[in-house]
């Protein structure tokens, strides 16, 4: 079986003449990658102890803005001549299956069910279920994974988990009511296009404003497409941030601001969002975007709030601040549904095959233009 891996600088002493190993930088770091080739994993269908699991073959997958922690931790300090699977989406057929696995069946076609806080199972893990889904053989249980249908292809399909599950959870928990109006911050994050995408249900059925903000004018026309009804443009690294005169006329066109706001990176944004909060609006973030500041010796940004005026300000206006970790069954069930209907288009950059694994990571990680989910094919 092969393994897209990130490796250690003395791999060559322990792989075979088929495996091979390449290197890009990803934020000033060396990192060495390649497909190492190992002996295929066993499974026996009739073992109790499989009983509950699943053998499938990853046909695709993908990586998202956390392996980016991982990978440059295996970089800066795995053992040289060991390797490590990336990636936390994938696509896969099923090949077997143990004896109490109910809804799958070999020729399925499978994605990971992230289903969190609860797994539905005793003693399972929540949450995303691998941070190795680059391993062309895997066993997992049948709980953490979810058969699509046919028409998800597979690059769709290996990008679907993660940004799916999320997106749902956070507007759900958003209670969203007619005409209210919605920002999302990071448009051009994989996250924020699936929430943009996701949202133009309630545009359409319910009559809410979309705004969108970032830092990419490039890509204002390309977001804007999407269905959104205003893009404004950042500038991160000044002290304006937002160009006074489009600030006060998005304000007065929102009649003073937002009823939610979803935001995957809290720490670049949240204390620019307290001031275009409408009273009892709802804020919902699902991560950070100081996840390997400490790897690299780079600065982590400045929140620009302190704890007591953050509480203060939601304290007297009656905000609601909610955290959100991906999402349930229900929210992945609804993201497939929506899909195969039609309704939720998914962002695909680029397919990545063969050989083109440093390309992949760089597209992934280094490229400023990418524009939606970038995902390798062990099928050429
Ligand atoms: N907890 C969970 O369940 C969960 C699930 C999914 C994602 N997440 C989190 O959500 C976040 C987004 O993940 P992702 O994979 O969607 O990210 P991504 O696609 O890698 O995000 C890239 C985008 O982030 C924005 N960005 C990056 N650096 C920036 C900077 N210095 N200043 C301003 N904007 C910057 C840019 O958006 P613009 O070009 O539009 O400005 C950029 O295009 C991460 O924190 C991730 O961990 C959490």
């Amino acid at each position: 079986m092969k393994t897209v891996a990130i490796c250690g600088s003395k791999v060559e002493t322990i792989m075979s003449a088929d495996s091979f190993v390449d290197h890009l930088e990803i934020e000033g770091i060396k990192v060495n990658c390649g497909i190492i080739h190992t002996k295929d994993i066993t499974f026996a269908s009739n073992d109790p102890v499989f009983s509950n699991y699943v053998l499938f073959q990853v046909k695709a997958f993908s990586c998202n803005y956390r392996d980016k922690r991982l990978i440059l931790n295996t970089a800066t300090s795995a053992p040289a001549n060991r390797f490590n699977a990336v990636g936390s989406e994938f696509v896969g057929v099923v090949l077997a299956v143990g004896t109490d696995v109910t809804d799958l069946k070999t020729g399925d076609r499978v994605i990971a069910n992230n289903c969190y806080p609860d797994s539905g199972v005793t003693g399972l893990r929540p949450g995303v279920p691998t941070n190795h889904a680059s391993k062309e053989l895997r066993i997992l249980h049948q709980a953490k994974l979810i058969k699509i249908p046919d028409v998800m292809p597979d690059d769709v399909a290996a990008s679907f988990s993660i940004g799916g599950q999320t997106s749902y959870s956070m507007i759900r928990k958003l209670q969203i009511q007619p005409e209210q109006n919605i920002l999302v911050t990071a448009a051009k994050s994989n996250t924020s296009l699936f929430v943009l995408h996701a949202l133009q249900k309630y545009r359409q059925q319910m009559g809410i404003r979309v705004y969108a903000l970032t830092s990419s004018g490039k890509f204002i026309d390309k977001i804007q497409a999407i269905g959104v009804d205003r893009v404004v443009q950042i500038q991160p690294n000044s002290e304006t941030w937002i160009d006074p005169e489009t600030a006060a006329s998005v304000l007065e066109e929102t009649k003073g601001g937002f009823h939610g706001i979803i935001d995957p990176f809290f720490d670049l944004h949240i204390a620019r969002m307290l001031p275009v909060m409408k009273p009892e609006a709802k804020y919902i973030t699902c991560g950070l975007y100081d996840q390997f500041t400490d790897l690299t010796g780079t600065q982590s940004p400045d929140i620009g709030i302190s704890p007591q005026h953050l509480l203060y300000t939601t304290m007297i206006y009656n905000l609601s601040i909610i955290g959100n970790c991906i999402g349930l069954t229900s929210d992945l069930e609804q993201a497939i549904a929506d899909y195969a209907q039609g309704n939720l288009p998914v962002a695909i950059d680029s397919v990545y095959t063969g050989k083109d694994i440093a390309p992949f990571f760089d597209r992934m990680y280094n490229s400023r233009d990418r524009f939606g989910k970038v995902v390798y094919s062990y099928e050429n």
